[in-house]
């Protein structure tokens, strides 16, 4: 099953403390978000990537386009203050029906064979994401002091990819502007609009790349190590 995917590029990176955005910083060699682009031109399925970017970064990001030979069609589009307007932005440049895929640039790790199951699952119940079951006991404190143990086994830790049925992310985008909600994901905004939203099983490798630890299991991931 088709689709377009909106890679929201256009962070600062502060958490990494790179000096510059994290997604520049190479694994292997390669720059982070060529390692995602990769996987995305080697999809038959994919038939546009839409990828926001800060201006500053654009002519260095398209040169690496260029240079690694990825040969999909990528758009650019400016990025926002904030993720949620940066894939906004990328949302309102697409004009074709079906479904769409928001993935973090940051997140060089996912598979095709999940991205086909999250695109179907999206296709079903309009809304679905990738997420794993949490590991670690969660407990919710204030000031200090544990308040409560949260049930395990009814939470789950949700990533990117996130795929969509267009007029419905669309939706969602509109009405949380409307009534200025502020979301960490694009499935907040659709259930922000009442609406379902379905899990697809993922990976504990599919990580995002936050802070500098995590370039040391990226690189433990890409060795085969993980
Ligand atoms: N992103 C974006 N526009 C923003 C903020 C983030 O397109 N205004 C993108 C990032 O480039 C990244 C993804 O959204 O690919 C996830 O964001 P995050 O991991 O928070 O990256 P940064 O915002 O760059 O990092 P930090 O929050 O540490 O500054
Ligand atoms: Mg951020």
């Amino acid at each position: 099953m088709v689709y377009q995917v909106i890679l929201p590029a256009a962070g600062m990176g502060k958490r990494m403390g790179a000096g510059k955005n994290k997604l520049f910083l190479e694994l292997q060699g390669i720059p982070v978000f060529i390692h995602t682009l990769r996987t995305f031109n080697s999809d038959n399925q994919c038939q546009e990537v839409i990828m926001s970017v800060h201006p500053d970064d654009q002519v260095e990001m398209n040169h690496l386009i260029k240079k690694y030979q990825i040969e999909k069609k990528v758009t650019f589009v400016s990025g926002g203050t904030e993720r949620q307007h940066s894939v906004y932005n990328g949302l309102k440049n697409i004009t074709v029906d079906g479904i769409v895929l928001v993935h973090d640039a940051a997140r060089p790790f996912i598979q095709k064979d999940l991205i086909a199951e999250l695109v179907e699952s999206a296709e079903n119940f309009g809304a679905a994401v990738v997420a794993v079951p949490v590991k670690d006991t969660i407990k919710k404190v204030a000031n200090g002091m544990v308040i409560e143990t949260v049930e395990r086994s009814s939470l789950w830790a949700v990533q990117t990819p996130q795929a969509f049925r267009i007029p419905l992310l669309y939706k969602a985008h509109q009405h949380a502007e409307k009534m200025s909600f502020l979301g960490t994901d694009d499935a907040s905004l659709v259930e922000f609009l009442g609406e379902k939203v379905a899990i697809v099983k993922g990976d504990y490798n599919n990580i995002k790349l936050t802070t500098p630890e995590d370039l040391s299991f990226a690189n433990a991931i890409l060795s085969g190590l993980i």
